[in-house]
């Protein structure tokens, strides 16, 4: 097993190309099995999440070609409506074959995810949805089986505690275009990664109108073509560049983003008193000078995104002041603040909350990635601190950040691999 090893200290510069979204390639692979005909995926990032939602179509019997960030889905039927548990349960994003298979197929079993370092993530909402498609439901020996004869239109609320699920909307949008009649899906996920999914699921031949806001209507049709599309720039991984020209002081052109999808993040920095300047699909982020402390509180989309949550705080970590971070979606999405007061930060979790009381400098030192937002949290400490961090568990970065290294390479960073 690889680690990564940073030697901080260098203020990044230049360049860097942002890739295809692991959060919205994922459903939009699933989908792929709702028709016979020939698919197209471009834009496409070559992670372990691609890998693995590759390895699901494939055992149920699709033939997927990757290629140069082009997925070509054959019109191979499907022969298997089982996603088996060993390989749901190492993506849990695997989960959003459920709605595809039983709205083309009528049928379903697919693993419940399990366990998940940054917090329970049950499922209810996407076993209520297709409820009251009126699927039939059991849970068996840590399956979700699920069938129905027909499924028909209907009106469901898929608010939760934490608000809007992303996959669970996803899902049931997925298995209402091959229902009967119309459905309306109230409290939807608004991500961009939603819009996306509704996007190729219309060049399909699917109806679905108010995608990107709380209230989608999906009026169901018979069938479905295949499709060619690209996916939308990762920005996750965008948000993560920008963090990276702040902390280190850098001045970074991040290319191929659509700022438009970055709202919360970007006024979050800028209150902070960083430079950003959009462009049309790209952002150039910078630090005018000594940025503030400023408190974040994660929420659904349009608000600031959780999986942007650990990033931040590595920036908070080294601002001089107290800042606090509160985190609304995943409440024990904080296994990274152990590791970073392994690097000299001051930062105490008090229930949902993170007080950091930011500090002059980090020192490098051994640590170890828990999640794949935890893992990129540590790249950015270990891109400030003095001396050299190695992050052992790296496998969590490679599941969702395309050539890391060699993106930070390119801007300066000396950063490389090493056997464990
Ligand atoms: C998506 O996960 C993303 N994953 C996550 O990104 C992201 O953190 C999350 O949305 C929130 O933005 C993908 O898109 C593949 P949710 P998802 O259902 O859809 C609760 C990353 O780092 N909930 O929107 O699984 C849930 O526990 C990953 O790239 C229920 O209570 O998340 C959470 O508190 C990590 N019941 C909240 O809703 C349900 O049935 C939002 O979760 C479903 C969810």
């Amino acid at each position: 097993m690889d680690k990564l090893v940073i030697e901080g200290g260098v203020r990044l510069k230049g360049e860097v190309i942002i890739s295809g979204s692991k959060n919205a390639v994922l459903p939009i692979l699933a989908a792929t099995l709702m028709t016979d005909e020939p698919c197209v995926i471009k834009g496409v990032p070559n992670l372990r999440d691609t890998a693995t939602m590759l390895k699901i179509l494939r055992s149920l019997g699709k033939s997927a070609d990757f290629d140069k960030g082009t997925v070509t889905v054959n019109s191979t039927g499907v022969k298997n409506f089982i996603a088996d548990y060993k390989l749901v349960s190492t993506m849990r994003a695997s989960f959003c074959v459920l709605g595809p298979l039983l709205g083309k197929f009528k049928k379903a079993k697919v693993s419940l995810p399990g366990g998940c370092a940054i917090g329970l993530r049950p499922v209810d909402l996407h076993i209520k949805g297709i409820k009251a498609l009126g699927a039939d439901i059991a849970i068996e020996s840590g399956y979700v089986v699920a069938q129905a004869r027909n499924l028909k239109g209907c009106h469901v609320y898929m608010g939760g505690e934490y608000g809007s699920s992303v996959l669970a909307t996803d899902n049931l949008m997925m298995a209402a275009v091959l229902a009967k009649g119309k459905t309306i899906i109230e409290a939807a996920a608004c991500e961009p990664e939603v819009v996306d999914l509704a996007e190729f699921l219309i060049k399909m031949g699917a109806k679905i109108k108010g995608y990107g806001t709380p209230n989608i209507e999906i009026e169901g049709v018979k069938y479905l073509g295949g499709a060619t599309h690209h996916i939308i720039p990762d920005r996750i991984e965008a948000g993560t560049f920008m963090l990276a020209s702040l902390i280190t002081n850098g001045d970074i052109i991040i290319k191929n983003v659509l700022h438009q999808h970055l709202g919360a993040l970007i006024d979050k920095l800028e209150e902070s008193g960083a430079f950003v300047q959009k462009g049309l699909n790209s952002i150039r982020v910078g630090a005018k000078r000594k940025l503030k402390p400023v408190n974040t509180t994660t929420l659904a989309y349009p608000g600031f995104p959780t999986d942007m949550q650990a990033q931040i705080m590595s920036l908070m970590a080294v601002t001089p002041g107290i800042s606090v971070i509160t985190e609304k979606i995943y409440p024990d999405r904080f296994m990274h603040i152990a590791e970073l007061n392994r690097m000299g930060t001051h930062i105490q979790k008090e229930g949902p909350h993170a007080i950091v009381e930011g500090v002059k400098s980090l020192s490098g030192a051994p640590v170890m990635a828990s999640d794949l937002r935890a893992s990129a949290c540590l790249v950015l400490a270990g891109l400030v601190a003095k001396g050299k961090t190695s992050i052992s568990r790296i496998y969590h970065l490679e599941r969702g950040y395309e050539n890391l290294e060699y993106k930070l390479s390119k801007l300066g960073a000396k950063v490389w691999r090493e056997k464990e």
